[in-house]
């Protein structure tokens, strides 16, 4: 049975397609400043959540868009090296640096690295020359200020590019060239394909696929590599659920050349190349519309004291001010809005997309977790125990079958918790999507399959036709994807 052909019968993006219209110019900055009267307004509020996105501002069209995105694809493909490259490049990196990180690189026998080293920061990443803690930059272009995620590649690493991948917009995946990479990156068990079904799995909505290396002596700007490579991608993207002309772009660089990244690639080194460079197809990359006047939705994703308690997480819907009363869900503890950091830079608002930490009173660190969901009041999160989930089975262990009892690790926006299959309520035919009468006690790799999922504490979730990003999830077992799935039905008594 062909597992990817059928991941797409689980159509985890058609929540997307009903709601989101694509058009960049029209994309609004979701963070702007307020005016000193809408200040003094939001202080009087008690409940200010609903209204903060309402806050009118003549700064708001002048201000760029922003986007995260981020770096997926296989161990070693060039992810932190594309990623170093681009800081570089947007001029955030001086020659100093460069020379410093050479000679370390080279100390370390690790000559090659020395891009790498701009993203990955700490010691044992730059030993090993592998990253491990998702890295985050910030840099410009002409239309978008962007946040990188530079997630590892190694298999280990997964559940922290998950954790990469639920707080971006778009990917750039990275594909290696050079001879042999490409395949063993490529193959079953490699981390190309799992980490492009995570991140479609996850809400990465786009995709750019950079074939890296192409500066590599095996490949040397070859066009037939290049073809070879993108008509064997194309496939498998559209399997997971990919639209190819509208979600997909491809374009061929050198991440540590720094070829056509910033400008386009010259012809005396590419002569069939006619499309954009990375600067260009990232500037122009259309994203989801998001709706600055939804309940506010923040997933944490990490929480630290700081002249109060500190949480950080990327906004999935609503916006955030200065003075608001939220709740840190599922304990449902009031908290007040005491600052909103964006990047580097104090803000008094910000919008869905927003990458933030956020300074609260009324909470202690200690009482937090990451995956509690910072919440509007009038709306709060709902929480749950249980929740009935259309799951697609990718690749289960060997000898393991799929029924009730199995366990396996969740992990839903930034909640990873051990969780039980109680029920198998139906399999779906993935043909024609409709439920199969038969009674379903098991099933095998491929399947579709409707069931009820259990965790040992309150968790919270929604459900994927209400906000796709909070409803959407995957199941592993020893390290590894078994399944996606998307929530259905919450039990009636779980709305807070
Ligand atoms: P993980 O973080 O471990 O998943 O790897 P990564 O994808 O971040 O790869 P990294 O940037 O660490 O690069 C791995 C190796 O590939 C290094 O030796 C880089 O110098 C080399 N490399 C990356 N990009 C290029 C490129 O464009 N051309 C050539 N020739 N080598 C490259
Ligand atoms: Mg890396």
């Amino acid at each position: 049975m062909d597992i990817e052909a059928e991941i797409r019968a689980l159509q985890l993006d058609s929540a997307e397609d009903n709601n989101a219209t694509l058009i960049p110019e029209d994309a609004k900055p979701e963070e702007v400043e307020m005016t000193d009267k809408v200040e003094e307004e939001v202080k009087d509020k008690e409940v200010a959540d609903m209204d903060c996105a309402e806050v009118p501002d003549e700064m708001e069209s002048q201000k760029k868009r922003h986007l995260n995105v981020v770096f997926i694809g296989h161990v070693d493909a060039g992810k932190s090296t594309t990623g170093g490259q681009i800081l570089f490049l947007s001029g955030q990196v001086d020659d100093r640096t460069i020379q410093k990180y050479e000679k370390e690189a080279k100390d370390k026998s690790r000559e090659s690295w020395y891009m790498a080293y701009i993203m990955d920061t700490n010691e044992e990443e730059r030993v090993k020359g592998k990253t491990v803690e998702v890295g985050r930059a910030q840099f410009e272009t002409e239309t978008t200020r962007f946040t990188i995620l530079d997630a590892p590649g190694h298999k280990s690493y997964v559940p922290n590019m998950i954790s990469g991948a639920s707080q971006a917009d778009i990917g750039v995946l990275v594909i290696s060239a050079r001879k042999g990479e490409f395949e063993t990156g490529y193959e079953r068990g490699g981390q190309t394909r799992e980490h492009v079904q995570l991140a479609k799995t996850l809400g990465v909505s786009k995709l750019l696929v950079v074939v890296n290396k192409m500066d590599d002596h095996t490949v040397n700007w070859s066009k037939e590599r290049y073809d070879e490579i993108e008509s064997k991608i194309v496939p498998f993207l559209r399997s997971s659920g990919y639209n190819v002309k509208k979600d997909v772009q491809f374009l061929p660089i050198s991440g540590l050349v720094g070829t056509n990244m910033k400008t386009r690639v010259d012809k005396n080194i590419c002569p069939w190349w006619n499309g954009p460079c990375l600067f260009e197809a990232l500037d122009s990359v259309e994203v989801p519309v998001r709706d600055p006047k939804g309940s506010y939705r923040m997933p944490i994703i990490d929480k630290f004291k700081d002249m109060g308690t500190v949480v950080m997480g990327k906004v999935e819907s609503g916006s955030i001010c200065e003075g608001d009363s939220l709740l840190v869900m599922p304990n449902k503890a009031p908290v007040k809005v005491l600052a909103v950091y964006c990047d580097e830079d104090k803000v008094r608002r910000a919008g869905p997309g927003e990458n933030l930490r956020v300074r609260l009173s009324g909470i202690e660190e200690e009482d937090i977790s990451s995956g509690f969901v910072l919440s509007s009041v009038v709306k709060p999160i709902p929480t749950v125990t249980e929740f009935t989930a259309q799951l697609q089975i990718l690749e289960l262990l060997e000898n393991a079958i799929f029924t009730a009892g199995y366990k396996a690790v969740l992990h839903i926006h930034s909640v990873v918790e051990e969780c039980e299959i109680v029920e198998l309520l139906q399999q779906i035919d993935p043909k024609t999507k409709k439920p199969m009468k038969k009674k379903v006690l098991f099933v095998k790799n491929g399947a579709v399959v409707v069931c009820r999922i259990q965790v040992n504490s309150l968790i919270c979730v929604e459900k994927f036709s209400d906000f796709p990003q909070l409803g959407r999830f995957t199941l592993r077992t020893e390290g590894k994807t078994i399944a996606v799935g998307k929530v259905t039905d919450l039990p009636s008594r779980s709305s807070a």
